[in-house]
């Protein structure tokens, strides 16, 4: 199958250092530092690496049901060292990937990955970050940023794709208080997930309702009635795209059933991402694309 042919290729060239985390935040195009805002997170266990090196921390998560689908692993360590900047409702934000992840001065400095990116803010209980680990929150969406056009075969139909940026707006609606500010990146199994600490001001009145509340882990689900989760995720209404830097057989299968479902022409602009819809607080709910010419 020809698709198939390119899609392996392009797979043949990712490596193990395809990854990354989102450690700067971006205020009014203004990079911060490094975990200045953003919670700092831990190396993936049992892969030789460092607690602190960069290579191991920016391994990406695979279980959908683990607490670091919140804020990124093991982010609870770092509530209390993270600084909390101020914010105005309206201001363009964005998260920027790491500069420096490997030693040995390999590696991608742009999202590598071909898949969606949506930003979600939880308020912390008595507006206190310190104790507020993200699992027990409630979040809700304030943006998707999924597909722009329909080029394949190559994989910049997604607006992050090839990108080290993600861009955003702070709804207006915004109520005033001290938020976790989550950002997740996915190419299912892969989840890059890291949260920034933000006080809102202003009076931004949005009213949130329970059905805009997502929970992490806990409101994206492996699917009944796949007994193989990514399977399971793929053959979900929730359409996670999928491909994959590993060569186990059960991905390859789970690549060809998901280019049956999207290597369609313009299928991908349909694409909605997992959870509830954007809010926006104007007290309907949106979909936020961004198209790019
Ligand atoms: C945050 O998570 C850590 C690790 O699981 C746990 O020890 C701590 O009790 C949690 N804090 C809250 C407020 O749930
Ligand atoms: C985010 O904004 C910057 C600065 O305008 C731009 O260079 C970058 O391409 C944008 N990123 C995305 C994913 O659109």
């Amino acid at each position: 199958m020809k698709a198939s042919g390119s899609l392996l290729l392009a797979l043949l060239s990712v490596s193990a250092s395809a990854h990354y985390v989102f450690n700067h935040l971006v205020v009014d195009g203004v990079e911060t530092g490094p975990w200045q805002y953003v919670r700092d997170v831990a190396a993936e266990a049992n892969t030789g690496y460092n607690d602190n090196e960069m290579i191991g921390k920016v391994r990406p998560q695979e279980d959908i049901n683990s607490e670091a689908m919140a804020c990124g692993r093991q982010a609870f360590r770092t509530t209390q060292s993270t600084q909390t900047v101020d914010l105005q409702p309206g201001t363009a934000l964005g998260f920027n990937i790491q500069h420096d992840f490997d030693s040995q001065g390999n590696g991608f400095d742009n999202i590598f990955h071909n898949g969606p990116a949506q930003i979600y803010l939880a308020r912390a209980p008595n507006d206190d970050l310190s104790t507020f680990n993200g699992t027990e929150g409630k979040w809700f969406k304030i943006a998707s940023i999924t597909a722009a056009h329909d080029t394949r075969p190559n994989a910049d139909y997604w607006i992050t794709y090839g990108k080290n940026r993600v861009n955003f707006t702070l709804p207006e609606a915004t109520p005033p208080g001290k938020y976790l500010l989550r950002i997740e990146h996915f190419m299912a199994p892969q989840f890059y997930v890291n949260c920034a600490h933000v006080n809102v001001l202003g009076n931004g009145a949005g009213v949130i309702t329970d059905s805009d509340y997502a929970t992490f882990p806990g409101s994206y689900k492996l699917e009944d009635p796949g007994s193989y989760p990514y399977l399971s995720i793929i053959w979900s209404h929730r359409c996670f795209p999928v491909s994959s830097g590993f060569f186990f057989l059960t991905e390859t299968i789970a690549i060809t059933l998901d280019y049956k479902i999207w290597n369609k022409p313009g299928a991908l602009l349909n694409y909605v991402g997992p959870g509830p819809k954007v809010w926006d607080g104007s007290g309907s709910s949106k979909r936020e694309v961004e198209f790019i010419a």
